[in-house]
């Protein structure tokens, strides 16, 4: 009974997800509406994405910086956190198409816990991996303040140096031109020219407004989906957080899946899909 249950919603998912990227009959989702689905998972262990069907993965991992999430330790070795990256960055890799694309939101470098060059590390593994290399743009979220010390104040012996900036790799799977899809887009002139200059300004996202401990704003999936899809592309974020990534593609009619390991953040999400976005339906029904 409850596979055949399970069954019907898969196949429900399917005919809504118009290629067919979601698994069935185990993949369940937490929640679907529209062309948008949440996936309560751990990603290095769902089935619920078929290989080959992601035109683009937009995401900001967990930074291991020790914050404090419900189902995830924050606070691995470094080398652990490398071999944790590797791992879903390879599964990444067999989801995208060949013409995928990979927007990675990671620090760029980690000073808390012993300095860390994180952007240099991360973007070898996924080369290593099979990605190849476009650019990466550096988010100066205007409202974060980096600085918790001065290392030596006024003196040369041991000054601390840091960034108060992130960046957003981006990368490809085999071709970096678009030869599939709708063919439409969506950006107007004025965020072309400005979204194609790699130095982005905008703000952080207040943690208390969204109840979630590391949103990132709508403004980074909305500039990277609109550069770097088609309308209705299939987006992925494999650490869906509060659903953020969710809750773009359906203000901008792509199609989008999220997995969250953490029940109550898919919770968030959910909420946010049904109250946030806003020409839901539109890409289903067209
Ligand atoms: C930096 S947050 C993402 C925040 C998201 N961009 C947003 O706007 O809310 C990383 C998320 O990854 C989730 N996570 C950690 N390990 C995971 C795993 N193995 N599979 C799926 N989600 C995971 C955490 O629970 C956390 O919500």
């Amino acid at each position: 009974m409850e596979t055949k249950r399970k069954r019907r919603v898969a196949k429900e998912i399917s005919s809504i997800v118009a290629n067919k990227s979601i698994q069935s009959p185990e993949a369940t989702p937490y929640f679907h509406q529209g062309s948008a689905a949440i996936f309560n998972d751990d990603f290095l262990k769902t089935t619920s994405v078929k290989d080959g069907t992601v035109d683009l993965i937009v995401t900001s991992p967990p930074y291991n910086v020790d914050i404090q999430y419900n189902s995830h330790n924050d606070q691995m070795s470094y080398k652990e956190y490398l071999e944790f990256t590797e791992r879903w960055i390879t599964k990444c890799y067999a989801l995208a198409k060949p013409e995928g694309r990979f927007c990675l939101n990671i620090p760029l470098d980690k000073n808390k816990g012993g300095q860390q060059s994180v952007c240099a590390d991360i973007t070898t593994i996924a080369k290593q991996i099979g990605w190849k290399y476009h650019s990466t743009i550096i988010w100066n979220e205007q409202n974060i303040s980096r600085r918790t010390a001065w290392g030596s104040w006024l003196s040369a012996s041991a000054p601390f140096v840091i960034a108060p900036v992130e960046v957003i790799v981006v990368l490809y799977k085999e071709r970096w031109k678009k030869t599939s899809g709708s063919k439409k887009s969506d950006i107007t002139r004025d965020e072309f020219i400005a979204w194609t200059n790699g130095v982005w300004n905008f703000n952080g996202e207040s943690k208390k407004r969204i109840g979630h401990p590391a949103p990132f704003p709508i403004e980074l999936p909305r500039r990277c989906i609109k550069l770097f899809t088609y309308i209705g592309d299939l987006v992925l974020d494999p650490f869906l957080g509060s659903g953020t990534t969710l809750v773009t593609c359906a203000q901008t009619n792509r199609q989008g899946i999220g997995i969250e390991i953490d029940k109550r953040y898919c919770e968030i999400a959910k909420n946010r899909v049904l109250n946030e976005s806003k020409n839901q339906l539109a890409f289903a029904e067209a």
